[in-house]
């Protein structure tokens, strides 16, 4: 689970309904006949054969990505989450065999670690999309393997790691994001959810999240993990019901108390994203003083107010942003944050509003950029950024209080 606390969203609630249902079921691991989504391109369920033969990536024994890892080695471990742990390896560029560490290709590899069936729909969901879907703002999976009851997913390896290592995590590789990273981000992950909301049959991500916005050496972002994503609702039906699942801080409120998944409801995860893009702070935080620890209950009524909006940036950023522009941020979140629905946003509508942000950021670097007391910062900004690389700026580290 990354490096926060987040909690998934697993109970089977009331409204259980669809494929999900099958969840339950006690054919556990494996065997083709398991039914899963329909994936993007046909609303005719694939059985698990079907999905692993039309996928076009490579199929790895267990032997192959254990020599790939080094035999999983605890120090080439990037990562952990609910799945399981995610290692460093090396392949060869063409042939895809095991290569020596530093030579041909970098991947991650990640290795289910939980028994049962839950873990095995979810290792074929993520097979089943990004075996088919391709979108720069998608993480790139190469391969699979299923072999005994070892299950593995190998992805591309994505050099800067997850948004919320960045956003989160204090440290001295960790240096805080800047404002126009953070936007460049935003974009992006907002580019990949749209794409995913347009495909020919649309497919809901469900669990959008700061841990699985991955970025590559140019803080591109790229969604990964599509375990719990689903096809959108087809013909004249306006959601689909399933079993509610996702991350506690991030579902939507009306997803959470009725089962109902819509486009809207990854809008909603957007704008909770957005929120703590902003702020520096994570959705639910029970180290935040009370009354603080849901982002979104607490900053909610500061994002339209041009003085109470700085209780919500993170100072982290001061003398970056103007004004105006961090309260259009503010703004666009506050609509994805809608109580309605169908009052949110759609993702074009928000890639729309953060392409025009981008664009005026570049058109108009030279306006003068405010602190909290409306004094102009820009020169004192400038003087303390360092230009580290392409595109890329470092900044001072934070203050010994801000890294809790
Ligand atoms: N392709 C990748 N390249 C580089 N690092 C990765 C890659 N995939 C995952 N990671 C790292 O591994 C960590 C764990 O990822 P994983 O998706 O398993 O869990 P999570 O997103 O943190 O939590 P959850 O299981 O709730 O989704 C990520 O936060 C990231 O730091
Ligand atoms: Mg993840």
């Amino acid at each position: 689970m990354g490096i926060c606390c987040s909690i998934r969203i697993k109970a089977e609630s009331a409204f259980s309904t669809g494929d999900d249902s099958k969840i339950g079921e006690k054919n556990g691991n494996s065997n083709s006949s398991s039914k899963v989504s329909t994936g993007s391109q046909s609303n005719t369920p694939r059985s698990e054969g079907e999905i692993l033969q039309s996928s076009n990536l490579k199929s790895f024994t267990f032997g192959e990505l254990k020599n790939a890892t080094r035999n999983f080695r605890p120090d080439s471990v990037l990562g952990e989450g609910g799945f399981g742990s995610v290692f460093k390896g090396w392949v060869d560029e063409h042939s895809l065999a095991a290569s020596k560490p530093g030579t041909g290709i970098v991947i991650a590899v990640k290795r289910l670690n939980q028994e049962g069936l839950q873990g095995h729909k979810e290792w074929l969901a993520e097979i089943n999309y990004l075996g088919q879907l391709r979108h720069p703002n998608l993480v790139k999976l190469i391969g699979y393997c299923l072999e005994d009851d070892h299950r593995l997913l190998a992805y591309e390896f994505m050099p800067k790691g997850s948004m919320e290592n960045h956003l989160f995590r204090r440290g001295s590789y960790f240096q805080p994001l800047s404002w126009r990273l953070r936007l460049k981000v935003a974009l992006g992950a907002a580019r990949g959810l749209a794409f995913l909301h347009n495909a020919e049959t649309m497919v809901i991500y469900r669990d959008f999240k700061t841990s699985n916005i991955l970025l590559d050496s140019n803080f591109n972002a790229k969604l990964s993990d599509f375990g719990l994503a689903r096809d959108g609702p087809t013909g004249d039906k306006s959601h689909v019901s399933t079993r509610v699942m996702g991350t506690y801080g991030y579902a939507a409120p009306e997803y959470l108390s009725t089962g109902h998944l819509t486009a809207k409801s990854d809008v909603y995860s957007f704008g909770v994203v957005l929120l703590e893009i902003l702020s520096g702070k994570k959705a639910i935080d029970k180290n935040r003083p009370t009354g603080e620890h849901n982002l979104v209950e607490w900053a909610k009524p500061c994002l339209s107010n041009k003085r109470r909006i700085f209780r919500v940036l993170d100072p982290r950023l001061e003398g970056q942003y103007s004004l105006g522009r961090a309260l259009k941020l503010a703004n666009l979140a506050l609509q994805c944050l809608c109580m309605e629905p169908k009052m949110r946003p759609s993702m074009d509508e928000v890639v729309t509003t953060l392409e025009e942000l981008q664009d005026s950021e570049k058109r108009d670097r030279r306006e003068p950029q405010m602190n909290r007391n409306g004094v102009s910062t820009t020169n004192k900004a400038r003087s303390c950024r360092q230009e580290v690389g392409p595109g890329v700026v470092a900044y001072p580290r934070p203050s010994a209080s801000l890294r809790a």
